[in-house]
């Protein structure tokens, strides 16, 4: 390729990162969360113009942050301990893309289905020489509870937890943790990709400024990591916040977290210039399913919580009659995996409106630079 047909990439120094984690994006500044955003945003520039991954390791080196120009060399490991498509896929995308070798381990197949505990499980791949350990789990705080049994307390010693252990040989080779969902806690890249997306359709991709603009969290608040990334990035950006759904689902306290709490879908439709509809999460709802439970809708017969899908969607559904009561540009953003036909209609998840792929488009190019970053924040 001659110099004059190479896209024009321009990836700027970002402000200071100096962590080398992402465990959460409550307590990040609003200065961090935009340097990881404009980075993001950067990258995902030169995907959309469907850059062959040979212009992105063209990138020149003097511009990137850090000590490291990729992650080209680096190995990174994706623990799932719990399912997942989309941000599995995508962090592996984008370790590939910037140069990294992938490693795929789940609780199927690995030790931990002979009782290995996650922090033991951590230690050993890091001790390999791992350089990232991506990892989703069903419990709040065990992305935490690897980053202090890998660093000890000085790394994370703000964080909730059992106290810090360092097993031996897990020192002197700094592993990088990234949280891809941690129960009910935190899921921080869907965060900032989903800040990326309402960034990206309302002309805020100079600054992150996201004041002046109402962003609704509709559904299962109450079990979603998802939605306290959210919450704790959007506002920190200057977006208002609303979380709606039944009281069970949302319910008051959340507004410690920042944001504000409605239990009548339709009467904030008209104010809203985004809306993330989440999933009801039956499988964090405390009752067992019984034997003849199938894949969808008889599930919500055995949920203390739901007392009828069908009731749920006529008070809580996005279908085409909810979307006439939005404003013209309004746009509507689901995580996935949607439940079709229970929280939004297939119509409306097939729409103009809908920024659904979009968001996962966005999360290759959030998750490289949350990977560049931290990598060289070590
Ligand atoms: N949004 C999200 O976390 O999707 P997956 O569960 O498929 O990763």
């Amino acid at each position: 390729m001659t110099a004059t047909t190479k896209p024009a990439v321009v990836v700027k120094p970002p402000a200071a990162w100096a962590h080398p984690h992402l465990l959460q994006l409550r307590g990040h500044s609003p200065a961090e969360l935009r340097t990881v955003l404009r980075l993001a945003r950067d990258f995902g520039r030169v995907l959309d113009k469907d850059t062959a991954i040979g212009s992105l390791e063209e990138l020149p080196t003097s511009d990137l942050p850090g000590r490291l120009a990729s992650c080209r060399g680096k190995v990174v490991a994706n623990l799932f301990f719990e399912d997942s498509t989309r941000t599995r896929v995508s962090f592996s995308v984008a370790a590939r893309r910037l140069g990294a070798e992938v490693i795929d381990l789940t609780s199927v197949g690995s030790s931990v289905s002979k009782g290995e505990t996650v922090g033991d499980t951590a230690a050993n791949i890091a001790a390999m020489g791992v350089d990232a350990i991506v990892v989703r789990h069903r419990s709040s705080g065990s992305a935490h509870l690897i980053a202090r049994t890998l660093d000890g307390d000085a790394a994370v010693s703000s964080l909730p937890g059992a106290s810090a252990r360092t097993l031996p040989g897990a020192r002197g080779h700094r592993c990088t943790v990234i949280n891809a969902g941690d129960g009910r806690h935190e899921h921080p890249t869907q965060g900032l990709l989903d800040i990326l997306t309402l960034a990206e359709s309302f002309g805020r991709l100079d600054a992150f400024d996201l004041s002046g603009l109402t962003f609704a969290i509709v559904g299962d608040i109450a079990s979603s990591r998802v939605a306290r990334s959210d919450i704790a990035g959007m506002t920190a950006l200057g977006a208002r916040v609303i979380c709606v759904g039944p009281p069970a689902l949302a319910p008051q306290h959340l507004t410690s977290l920042g944001c504000e709490v409605s239990h009548d879908l339709d009467a904030v439709l008209p104010s809203l210039d985004a809306i993330n509809v989440l999933r009801i999460q039956f499988e964090r709802h405390e009752v067992k399913q019984p034997a003849s439970t199938t894949e969808n809708a008889p599930k919500a017969a055995s949920s203390n919580v739901i007392a009828s899908v069908r009731e749920y969607s006529e008070l809580f559904g996005i279908n085409a009659r909810r979307v006439a009561n939005m404003r013209p540009n309004a746009i509507i953003m689901h995580p996935g995996p949607i439940n079709r036909g229970v929280e939004l209609t297939a119509d409306v998840a097939d729409s103009q409106r809908s920024m659904v792929l979009r968001q996962v488009t966005h999360g290759v190019a959030v998750r490289m630079a949350v990977l560049q970053l931290c990598l060289a924040a070590r």
